[in-house]
Parts: C-alpha cells; structure tokens; sequence
C-alpha cells in the first residue's frame, strides 16, 4: 500500500481501536427542556428536511469518513445502501489519492445508490503546494465532484491533524484564497475535522461564497489523538508529545454551532454518537446533524448494521422532538433549552470572537 492509502487504513484501524476521543462531552452540557404536555402524536412527528435544496427524511448525515484503500470501497457501499435507504445525506472522505494516483472505485460505488444529498471531499491544505506536492486547483475539484455527481464539494480544515503527523503539510499560507477560487465556480460547503469553526472564520468564509459549514466541533473524535496513536506506533516522540498537548484542542461542538451561525446552512457534528445529541445541535441553531465515528464499526460491516445503527438515531431524534414538544424540524429549532458550565462560559464569549 502507498503511503496515503495506508495512511487512511490506519485511521481507520487507530479510531476504531484506540481511544481517541475527547475526554469531554459537549453535548452534555446543552440540556433540552421536558414538555410533560407535547400535544402531539409520537407517530406524527415530521422530521424531514430541505437541506441545500435536498429533501432529507431526517436531519442527518453521514460525515466525510474515507475512500482510496482496499476497505474504503466497502465502508462507502455500505454508508451509501444505508444513507439511501434511510434518506439521508453522505459525505466521502478525502479525494485525494484518487485525484492524485488511485483507483476511484472505492468513491465512484455511491454513484449506484440514491442517496439524496452527496458530499465530495478534499482537503484546505492541498489547495496550496506543500514541500513541492502539487496543489489541487478547479479542474481536480470539478473532477471530485463529477467522480461522485456530488451536490456539493467539502473543503475540509485539518490543520491540527497536520501537525500532529509525522508527514504532515503544516503550510495554511494561501488556503483562503484557494478556497475563495473555488466558491467562485462551484458550490462549497468547509469543514473541520474535529476542533470546530469560530465566529470569525464563518464570517470570512461567509464572504467569499462558501455555501455551508460543517463546524466538526472538540468533544468527539480528536485527529490529534488519533495521529498520536500512529505517531507512537512509529516512535516518532516529537509528534507524540505535540498530540498529547494539543490532545483536547479545539472549539466544543455545541459552541461552534453557537458561534459559526452567520446565515449559512449549518452542520452539527463533533461528539454526536446519539439521536439526543443530534437534536440538540438543532436546537443550538444547526440545519443538520453529523456523525462519523458513530457508524465507523457499522461501516465496516454490513449495509444492515449501517442502517441498524442510523435508524436508532433517527428514532431517538423523533423522541427527543416529542418530549420537546416539537411536531417538525422547524418548531425544534424553537424548542427550550438551558447551556451549562464551560460550555455556557464559552457560548457567552460570542461578541468577543
Ligand atoms: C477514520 C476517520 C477518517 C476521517 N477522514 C476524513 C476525511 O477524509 N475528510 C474529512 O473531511 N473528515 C474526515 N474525518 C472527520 C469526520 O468527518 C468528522 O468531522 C470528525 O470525525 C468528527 O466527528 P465524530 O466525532 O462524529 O467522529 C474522518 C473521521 C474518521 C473517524
């Protein structure tokens, strides 16, 4: 194998083995309100969605997870029957060893089923030339989008996983305007990958025509944690104290909801593992859940254990918007809801950022 192919086969391999999740769960510290009287029926709760001009049966996706290796074309066909057969969105992990060498099977299989919203995938960092690797410009993006006929192409944020890998493209020099090239022509959505978006970022991307944020908030999987776990497999002792360090870096999901609401469609995601986590980052101001590691077990398995797994978050959401009393998407952004402790401290910090 390659060494970004393989690269992606242990990142699988680290999250599903190792512990690598962030010691605090975000999530916890946003509390919905009991309505003891909902006045509606549990069967009748509506909980479709128009997100980026696709109907979803759910306010869910599947986030940007992999492809490239020899499991990637598994775990997307089994992400794809799922999502399709639930009707909810999918995004594909990076694109980048197909654009650069590689086979595209393990993308182009979401192509056969009918998932309603899909996501292509290609890293800020690629945008630019790093330790003179080629930067990926506007024929490579239409081509990521074409390789999956994607709705929409994320551009994902990774920077606090680049310095914690012993091979990784640490120059954020010039990935601003590459981004901005790219919202010119086609339709963008940025994401993180675990450490979260500010205010003050949103509103930069806001400005030069980013169509969505995915804010992949701290409180799930922490791709520091997770390059450090390959780092000490390596011996590589730099880069395994670096990722111990910066090992709960980042935003807390449920506050980059808070702070990367600037009129763009927003994505929950960072520690969602369940249905009530999902709501409540509806709740906080999202137009969608995401989850990663949630289903990355499911993924390897079977389409059956995907759609298991999906259905019980999407039926905990439904509960979670009876017992708030909410009878569709639109009144659970409206449902009652309290923030406590270091997350209420950071959401308050909003002006200043
Ligand atoms: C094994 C694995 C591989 C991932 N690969 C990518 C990727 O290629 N591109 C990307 O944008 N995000 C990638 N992510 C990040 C996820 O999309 C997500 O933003 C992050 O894991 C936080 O969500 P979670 O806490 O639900 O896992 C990956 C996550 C995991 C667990």
């Amino acid at each position: 194998m390659k060494g970004i192919e393989q690269r992606k086969a242990e990142h699988i391999k680290v999250s599903l083995e190792e512990d690598v999740v962030s010691a605090f769960d975000h999530w916890d510290d946003v509390k919905l309100v009991h309505d003891a009287l909902p006045e509606v029926d549990l069967d009748e709760v509506d909980t479709s969605t128009v997100l980026f001009g696709r109907k979803l049966s759910c306010p869910l996706m599947v986030t940007a997870i992999t492809g490239g290796h020899s499991q990637g074309e598994r775990v997307n066909r089994n992400l794809a029957e799922a999502c399709a057969n639930l009707g909810i969105a999918l995004g594909v992990g990076s694109q980048r060893p197909a654009l650069e060498h590689g086979p595209r099977e393990s993308y182009e299989v979401v192509k056969e089923y009918d998932v309603p919203l899909r996501i292509g995938n290609i890293g800020a960092p690629q945008l630019i030339n790093q330790k003179n690797k080629r930067a990926f410009g506007l024929d490579d993006a239409r081509e990521a989008i074409d390789m999956i006929d994607a709705d929409l192409l994320a551009v994902h944020l990774n920077f606090l996983q680049e310095i914690a890998q012993p091979e990784g493209d640490t120059n954020a020099k010039g990935c601003y305007d590459g981004i901005r090239s790219l919202s010119r022509e086609l339709p963008i959505l940025v994401k993180e990958t675990g450490a979260g978006i500010s205010r003050r970022v949103a509103l930069r991307l806001k400005g030069i025509g980013v169509r969505g944020l995915d804010v992949a908030g701290a409180g799930g999987t922490s791709f520091s944690k997770v390059e450090g776990r390959r780092a000490a497999k390596m011996g590589d002792r730099k880069c395994m104290r670096i990722a111990d360090t910066f090992g709960e870096w980042g935003i807390p999901a449920p506050v980059s909801v808070i702070w990367a609401d600037v009129g763009l469609p927003i994505i929950a995601s960072g520690g969602v593992e369940n249905g009530l986590q999902a709501v409540k980052g509806i709740v906080v101001g999202a137009d969608c859940a995401g989850v990663a590691r949630a289903v990355l077990k499911e993924a390897l398995e079977s389409p059956r254990a995907v759609e298991e797994k999906l259905g019980l978050i999407i039926e905990e959401m439904r509960i979670a918007m009876f017992l708030t009393g909410s009878k569709n998407v639109r009144e659970l952004g409206n449902a009652q809801h309290i923030i406590t402790g270091a997350t209420r401290e950071w959401a308050s910090m909003e002006k200043e950022v």
